[in-house]
């Protein structure tokens, strides 16, 4: 996600905005920018790439004296990672500046009505909006301007704000986004995380949601959303630097599983119109097209073809499409028979992995509709594809992966009632209750986080000495045990098997024995009694049983040795709760066993060669 830095006080700015940008650095980004107040005018440097880039222009411009400015580094939700998208955005007077972290929901409307009244734009991004709307609401002062403004936003902020009538002070505040505070001799910082300011202090203060606070060389005011002033103390933090990347978490890898429940709300939100309906930013199939359709392929690797697999479920259960799921390597050597109504949708993190994004050209060539469902803004895939959703899960540091895979799955479930609601197959009060579903799924998965998270460190222990582990189900809950055993195999190195529950007695039940551990994932009610059968069979030859299911199958779970118990859900939507304990006893085994879960051995966040 983007990283913001300011500072304001006794020495110069660029060096402490420089230096606070490459602390950010870990935060994922694509392009950087600093601006300044001097001689009355602010100065703006920006450009596509690294920091380093930055750097390289900033010297080779005529060296800045202020004392005061801000920064930023920019991960592209909107418009494409280059220097006209880069932050900081100036407002069309030159008045204001300003940059931003998080999405603005309500963007295209404020955009339209500037525009109507003759803003001109330069960027693609949502932040530009609040530049203009900075210079739109100036009365005078620098922050009922600024109040003003965040009132008429929709979405998720956290800004830093310049204005060349006063070169002695920055405004700040934040909702829904972070963003930190810290004073020392040297003057008065600002960041995102507290990674870029704990080499100048380890007195935090935290911006609480629509907090404004005015920064000055010699302190801060805070105040609230009425424009009242109020008192805040700072909190004393002994972090290093490393553990605050993590935001406290051991690793990254726990960190992302902990921001789910955001990863999907920023995934599902944005996508759900005031009237309710689901809609897509860059999806271009007519309506026409969409009825014409004959059939889904979904083609990626790895955790994204297992959310695939849950994709496959959910599409054809309610848009009656048939749905192919294809490893990207299987493919695009198969010699697939496609045409303009197979909708070819391939599901990518990293947007870069090799085999996918090489399906992806075999499907364009061969005529078929493509939709690519990726993390990185302008990616290859993303680039390439005829349509294009974005998942909002920010960047994923840990190469095993959690929050993307979460808000793919969650993009699935959207466009399986896009694709049933333009078929007349999912109307009225079942679109509305769909939809209603959806948007409680990140609450549901930060109290399924909250319930299973002790217990799942406690089961991992039973799994640190195992050499084998099996993970069963049908159904959705088999899309789930594949995903659940690659977690466990790629990060703490045990083999594991993802089998479908119902094919056991053709082979694999040979393998159970007195003592094997296996994990029944049963939270998919429809195949429940199926799944219970399986249990007892494998019970029957010795093995230990951890099942996974909702509080609604508690009673029938008699038999088994372990359970963990999830939340009533939406039936379709059981996946994305099923998930969260097996990442975590992936996670949580990895961790006792020594392994070095951010980095696992042999893997790569993104694997560009075939
Ligand atoms: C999953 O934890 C792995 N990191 C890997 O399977 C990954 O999902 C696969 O390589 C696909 O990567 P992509 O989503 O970036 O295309």
């Amino acid at each position: 996600m983007c990283g913001i830095v300011g500072y304001i006080g006794s020495n110069r700015a660029v060096p402490y905005l420089l230096e606070g940008l490459e602390k950010l650095e870990y935060r994922g980004y694509d392009s950087a920018g600093i601006a300044t107040v001097e001689d009355g005018a602010l100065r703006i440097l920006k450009t596509k790439g690294r920091v380093s880039s930055l750097e390289a222009l900033i010297a080779s411009q005529h060296r800045s004296l202020a004392t005061l400015g801000i920064g930023h580094t920019r991960w592209a939700t909107h418009g494409k990672p280059n220097d006209v998208n880069a932050h900081p955005h100036e407002s069309a007077n030159g008045r204001f500046c300003v940059v931003h972290n998080g999405v603005i929901e309500n963007y295209l409307p404020l955009k339209a009505d500037l525009q109507a009244e003759g803003y001109v734009f330069r960027s693609e991004t949502d932040t530009e909006v609040i530049a203009h709307l900075l210079e739109k609401n100036f009365d005078g002062d620098f922050v009922s301007t600024v109040r003003k403004t965040t009132a008429m936003l929709e979405g998720a902020y956290a800004l830093c704000v310049l204005c060349r009538d006063f070169p002695d002070r920055i405004v700040c505040t934040r909702w829904g986004s972070p963003l930190v505070l810290g004073r020392c001799a040297e003057g008065s910082f600002i960041a995102s995380d507290i990674s870029a300011l704990l080499a100048h202090t380890n007195d935090i203060f935290y911006l609480d949601g629509n907090e404004i606070a005015l920064v000055t060389a010699d302190g801060i005011s805070f105040f609230d959303k009425n424009g009242a002033p109020t008192q805040k103390q700072s909190r004393r933090l002994e972090l290093n630097i490393s553990a605050a990347q993590k935001d406290g978490y051991d690793h990254f890898m726990l960190k992302e599983i902990m921001e789910q429940p955001k990863a999907v709300g920023d995934t599902i939100r944005g996508r759900i119109t005031k009237e309710g309906k689901i809609a897509f930013e860059d999806f271009h199939l007519t309506d026409e097209e969409v009825q014409r359709l004959s059939r889904i392929t979904v083609v990626a690797c790895g955790s994204a073809y297992h959310a695939g697999a849950v994709g496959k479920y959910v599409i054809e259960s309610l848009a009656r499409l048939p749905v192919e799921i294809d490893i990207a390597s299987e493919f695009r050597y198969r010699d697939p028979v496609l045409d303009d109504r197979t909708l070819v949708v391939l599901i990518s993190q990293s947007g870069e992995t090799a085999d996918t994004l090489a399906a992806l050209r075999l499907a364009n060539e061969r005529g078929a509709k493509t939709l690519c469902i990726v993390n990185v803004v302008s990616s290859s895939i993303a680039n390439e594809g005829g349509s294009v959703i974005y998942t909002h899960a920010g960047p994923e540091i840990a190469v095993a992966t959690t929050k993307a895979y979460a808000a793919q799955v969650s993009v699935l479930y959207l466009l399986a009632g896009y694709l049933a609601e333009k078929k007349g197959l999912l109307t009225g009060d079942a679109f509305a209750g769909y939809v209603r579903d959806l948007l409680a799924l990140p609450d549901l998965i930060q109290k399924t986080l909250d319930s299973c998270r002790g217990q799942m460190e406690a089961f991992s222990q039973m799994f640190i000495p195992l050499e084998h582990a099996y993970f069963i189900g049908r159904s959705l809950d088999y899309a789930c045990a594949m995903e659940a055993s690659l977690k466990l195999k790629e990060i703490s190195y045990i083999h594991s098997e993802a089998y479908a529950a119902g094919e056991l007695k053709h082979g694999t039940i040979s393998l159970i024995e007195k003592g094997t551990l296996v994990v029944a994932l049963c939270a998919c009610s429809a195949v429940f009694p199926k799944t219970l059968s399986n249990i007892k069979e494998v019970k029957a030859r010795g093995a230990r049983v951890l099942a996974v299911a909702t509080n609604a199958e508690n009673a029938a779970l008699s038999e088994v040795d372990y359970k963990v118990l999830l939340p009533d859900v939406n039936p379709l939507f059981s996946v994305s709760l099923e998930v969260l304990p097996m990442q975590l006893l992936g996670y949580y085994t990895a961790k006792n066993r020594g392994c070095d879960i951010d980095k696992p051995r042999n893997l790569a966040k993104s694997v560009t060669v075939e």
